[in-house]
């Protein structure tokens, strides 16, 4: 008898597919399943529908095995699997700042009523705490196989662009659980994971639902406090580059995420302190973490002050000029553009009047669908030709490496703006730039 459990994969997105993918190139039978046809297809045919450094090679591996596939057929999944992965989207509801979870629901119901014998249901995607008991009732009633079904919760960390590594050595790994059988499943769908030395925290539900929530919201505050001394650097003539350099050195405050510039945008940690503070709220909690209205109060007030910075730096008005904006993803090595501090600061800044051209490295494609008012170029020095001002929203590695002169050469005006702090003042301004940079003197 095989002893690997077969899995399935309910929602290829970011997360999903990467899982799917994974766990297949780690010795699993995977099935991904996805409502999108197309997606699917894509899949199956070996392309990654998104930017994700290393995954498709790993995508052509994994196919070559014959150990993964994707489909659209919930039948097909619940016949295959015996532990399922949810991993589909809780983006933030229109018109409110709570998790929609119709996703989540509309794939655990379809899934339940294809499972006939005993199998584990794992939830990986953000929720808000407490959805796992009422997903374990749900399956309850709905599946066929009624109590035979067991959930359990086992939140993912991965950061795109680097969600290869995340997934196959993860910091740690969570298992929510609610009984030994359901965590000695989860550790034989992990044991390649578990047997690189990766810690393991066993817990239950609500508390594993939690961590992820927690997690994310530390990075968030991590992120608009040196943001916050950046405002204050700014009305006192500091450098918060100095300053988050020297903080750094002490252990217990640590350098990551303590870099400041235009503050944190993506898919996840936005919408999650909003949906935690509901949450909270609903649960008659909410003063207990009213601070995260704060910290994303801090995070949208970087936004505004880039576009302040940047009308200064044209002279007080930028209708009819020409601003050179490189940089849509909401981060580098991503084509993601979901609540995009880059695309934002672009946008605002065309609703003033100016002539935006953005270049991207990899997220041109998205970022025009969304934004057909913005023009766009084919790299950073096309997009800067005859600009007034440039402004760096992204810190890809190619514009770091951006020579002021060779830039010098295209522009009309020499003035930069650096949202991401990335560039070295000393040597644009020795190159006869005029540089800003925000909480930088
Ligand atoms: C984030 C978390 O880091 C992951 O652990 C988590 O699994 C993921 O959300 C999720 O919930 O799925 P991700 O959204 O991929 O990952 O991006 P991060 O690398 O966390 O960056 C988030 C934003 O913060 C970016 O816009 C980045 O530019 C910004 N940031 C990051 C800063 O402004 N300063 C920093 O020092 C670090």
């Amino acid at each position: 008898m095989n002893a690997l459990p077969r899995l399935t994969v309910i929602g290829t997105g970011y997360l999903g597919a990467t899982h799917a993918i994974c766990m297949a190139v780690m010795g699993y039978e995977v099935i991904g399943v996805d409502v999108d046809p197309d997606k699917v297809a894509r899949l199956n045919s070996g392309e990654v529908p998104f930017f994700e450094p290393g995954l498709p090679e790993l995508l052509a591996k994994a196919l070559e095995t014959g150990r993964l596939s994707f489909t659209t057929s919930f039948a097909e999944a619940g016949e295959f699997g015996d532990v399922h992965f949810i991993c589909v989207g809780t983006p933030q509801m229109a018109g409110s700042e709570a998790a929609d979870m119709t996703y989540v629901d509309a794939a655990v119901t379809a899934l339940a009523a294809h499972l006939h014998r005993r199998a584990l249901v794992v939830g990986k995607s953000t929720v808000p705490v407490g959805t796992a008991a009422r997903l374990a009732e749900l399956l309850r009633t709905a599946a066929p196989a009624g109590d035979r079904i067991e959930l359990a919760w086992n939140p993912e960390f991965l950061r795109e662009g680097y969600a290869v590594d995340d997934t196959m050595k993860p910091d740690r790994l969570v298992f929510g659980v609610t009984s030994a059988w359901s965590e000695e499943r989860l550790r034989a769908v992990f044991a390649p994971v578990l047997a690189q030395g990766v810690p393991v925290k066993v817990t239950d539900l609500q508390t594993a639902e939690l961590v992820k929530v927690a997690a994310n919201s530390f990075l968030a505050t991590k992120i608009s406090y040196i943001n916050a001394m950046a405002e204050v650097c700014e009305a006192t003539g500091a450098d918060v580059h100095d300053l988050a350099e020297a903080l750094a050195y002490d252990e217990r405050i640590g350098g990551k995420f303590l870099r400041p510039g235009l503050g944190f945008g993506g898919g996840c940690l936005p919408k999650d302190i909003r949906a935690f503070a509901h949450r909270a709220e609903e649960l008659g909690v909410g003063q207990a973490v009213g601070f995260l209205r704060e910290i994303d109060g801090i995070n949208g007030r970087r936004r505004a002050r880039t576009v302040d910075l940047v009308v200064e730096l044209c002279g007080g008005d930028v209708a009819g000029k020409k601003i050179a904006a490189l940089g849509a993803a909401f981060k580098p090595n991503s084509d993601d553009i979901r609540d995009a501090p880059a695309l934002d600061v672009a946008s605002t800044l065309a609703g003033m009047g100016a002539d935006v051209y953005v270049f991207d490295p990899a997220a041109m494609a998205n970022a025009r669908k969304a934004h057909p008012e913005l023009n766009y170029g084919t790299g950073a020095l096309d997009v800067a030709r005859d600009a007034d001002v440039v402004v760096l929203l992204t810190e890809w590695t190619e514009f770091r490496k951006i020579a002021p002169e060779a830039m010098a050469e295209v522009v009309r005006a020499q003035r930069i703006f650096d949202g991401r702090h990335v560039l070295d003042p000393a040597v644009w301004r020795a190159a006869g730039w005029e540089y800003k940079a925000l909480g930088r003197p």
